[in-house]
């Protein structure tokens, strides 16, 4: 059996069990797979980009209806200059060409993030990107871009705070709803299911609020290495869990 028909068949069977509806992944290791090799930083970030491609088609063929992947955090202006510029102009040239491909598999994507703290070109490129594809439904794919968990909440906050200011809602009109609400990810799921790579444990600032009752993926594997051989496994290690968001399972158990 090909690669290729060996995925189908894993794909096939993985599509019998539960497939999580909205899947975050914090996508890390790229520098560190571009050193090992003796590259430059950005080779790492370029692999990266093909590592997406390749979860892209992987979330389509199982009929997951939301991606986020974690592009640029607000912390991340801290890194060099000729870095951000670099991981900038990757991503606008991502953005120029894919979308044709984007269209083709029926992608809705959107940034999640201050897109205005964004360069013009990055701001111009997503604005046509979105606006093209704001009315299909095959995957909403989301990419966060000067992203913050906490300035997000922050914004959210505020937004309520200016409406009941201005009398337009009241304090017991601010619930986790309305909240959530404000957010980015308004009228969205919450991810059920967030991997990170390259073996750190941490949530970096990444969809704090949403990912409350999340399952969490770990994994060595370096971004740029990640496979459709690595999501699959992942989606069975998912498959295994038992999400009980704080109740009890049919066996009583807490
Ligand atoms: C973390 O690796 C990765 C990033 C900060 C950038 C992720 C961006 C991409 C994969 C490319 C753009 C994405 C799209 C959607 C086109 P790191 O540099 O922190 O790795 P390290 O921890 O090994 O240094």
């Amino acid at each position: 059996m090909s690669h290729a028909d060996a995925i189908e068949t894993r794909i096939n069977q993985l599509k019998a069990g539960s497939i999580p509806r909205h899947i975050g992944i914090i996508m890390d290791g790229n520098g560190r797979w571009a050193t090992l090799r003796g590259l430059a930083r950005l080779k790492g970030h370029r692999a990266g980009v093909e590592a997406v491609d390749r979860v892209l088609e992987t979330v389509m063929a199982l009929g997951v209806d939301y991606l986020t992947v974690y592009a640029f955090s607000t912390e991340n202006w801290k890194r060099p200059t000729a870095e951000v510029r670099g991981l900038m102009a990757l991503l606008v040239e991502y953005l120029d060409a894919k979308l044709d491909k984007l269209m083709a598999n029926g992608v809705c994507l959107k940034a999640i993030g201050d897109k205005a703290g964004l360069p013009e070109k990055v701001q111009a490129s997503l604005k046509r990107v979105e606006e093209k594809t704001k009315a299909n439904t095959g995957l909403y794919f989301n990419i966060a871009l000067n992203y913050g968990g906490r300035q997000e909440i922050v914004r959210a906050a505020r937004a309520l705070a200016e409406e009941v200011q201005a009398g337009s809602r009241s304090l017991e009109e601010i619930t986790e709803e309305s909240l959530a609400d404000k957010l980015y990810t308004a009228g969205q799921p919450d991810p059920d299911f967030i991997i990170r790579s390259s073996g750190e444990f941490r949530i970096s600032n990444f969809m704090l609020w949403q990912m409350a009752y999340a399952e969490l993926w770990l994994t060595d594997t370096l971004w740029p290495d990640f496979s459709a051989d690595d999501l699959l496994d992942a989606i069975a290690d998912y498959q295994k869990r038992n999400r009980r968001f704080g109740g009890i399972d049919a066996k009583g158990k807490v």
